[in-house]
């Protein structure tokens, strides 16, 4: 069993990163510059943002954290995003998720200039990500594709199962990996709550893709031996043997899991690291294509 070790392939993108910073800056090009929007005072989002920000400084880019109160209006999110639309020196911004109920999140979305819209969440963005066309992918998608490529997973002619079909992750990663595209060319099937036999398909699948969000979802008696698992759930549980007061559970109940798998991502340390290092990536690729 191999573990898809997520926080040392982010830490080996951002070092790459890093460098490609130094070249920039060594022929007096312009440093790729993200800008976030956070809307209320979420626990969980701020903690994201801020590892995202961090994550900018640590390769050199530049970045702006946009700080708005829990009742910010939508016509007010829509001017912010109105002024780093024409910021020439922001080269891709995102709007945290998820907002507040009295905004409309779509509108939002639709709002960002899809040039800098490194979340890939635009319509246009989607469209040209199922059309395979170039555009950003959406980091969480595109760092699972790129945990793939770097431990030389086959998906080739494979059977993958994604469990969940939301907008981030189970709709674009069941899209890509039945793409014509290095990783990708697999027979996929999405399957979600409505669907009737989940174990059944489970059992069939080398490659299972859990975004569910449910803890410890997928047991060991629903996968075949030498499946590889992505868990891409981070679920808090309250632990108050922790500083912070909470641990993270993925989707797939490791233990029991990893025993038959030939390849697992943990949780935490899998997906999580590798969606802000392909953020940093898609900010870089937004700064090359503007310049
Ligand atoms: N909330 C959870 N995941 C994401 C993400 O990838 N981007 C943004 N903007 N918000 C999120």
């Amino acid at each position: 069993m191999t573990i898809l070790d997520g926080k040392k392939t982010a830490a080996d993108i951002k070092e790459e990163l890093a460098l490609e910073v130094v070249e920039l800056k060594n022929k007096g090009k312009k440093v790729p510059h993200l800008a976030a929007i956070i809307v209320g005072n979420d626990g969980a989002s701020l903690t994201y943002v801020n590892a995202k920000v961090k994550a900018c400084e640590r390769v050199g880019f530049e970045s702006t954290l946009i700080r708005l109160p829990d009742d910010t209006t939508e016509e007010s999110l829509l001017n912010e995003i109105n002024i780093l639309n024409v910021d020439s020196d922001i080269d891709g911004f995102i709007v945290q998720l998820p907002l507040p109920k009295h905004i409309d999140e779509q509108k939002i979305l639709m709002a960002v200039d899809p040039d800098k819209d490194v979340d890939g969440f635009h319509p246009t963005n989607v469209g040209k990500m199922a059309l395979n066309l170039p555009t950003f992918i959406s980091a969480t998608p595109f760092g699972i594709l790129e945990l793939l490529y770097r431990y030389n997973v086959e998906t080739s002619g494979k059977h993958v199962v994604v469990i969940g079909r939301s907008h981030i992750v189970g709709s674009p990663m069941s899209i890509l990996l039945s793409q014509k595209r290095r990783i990708g060319n697999a027979t996929v099937t999405i399957t979600h709550s409505r669907t009737k036999n989940l174990k059944e398909l489970t059992l069939q699948a080398d490659i299972i893709i859990a975004a569910l969000g449910i803890p410890e979802f997928l047991k060991a008696d629903m996968v075949k031996d030498d499946v590889t698992v992505i868990d891409v759930g981070i679920t808090r549980i309250a632990d108050s043997s922790k500083k912070s007061g909470f641990r993270l559970v993925g989707d797939v109940a490791f233990n029991e899991v990893s025993e038959k798998a030939s390849f697992i991502t943990p949780v935490p340390g899998g997906v999580g690291p590798m969606t802000i290092a392909m953020l940093l990536k898609n900010t870089l690729l937004a700064c090359e294509r503007k310049n």
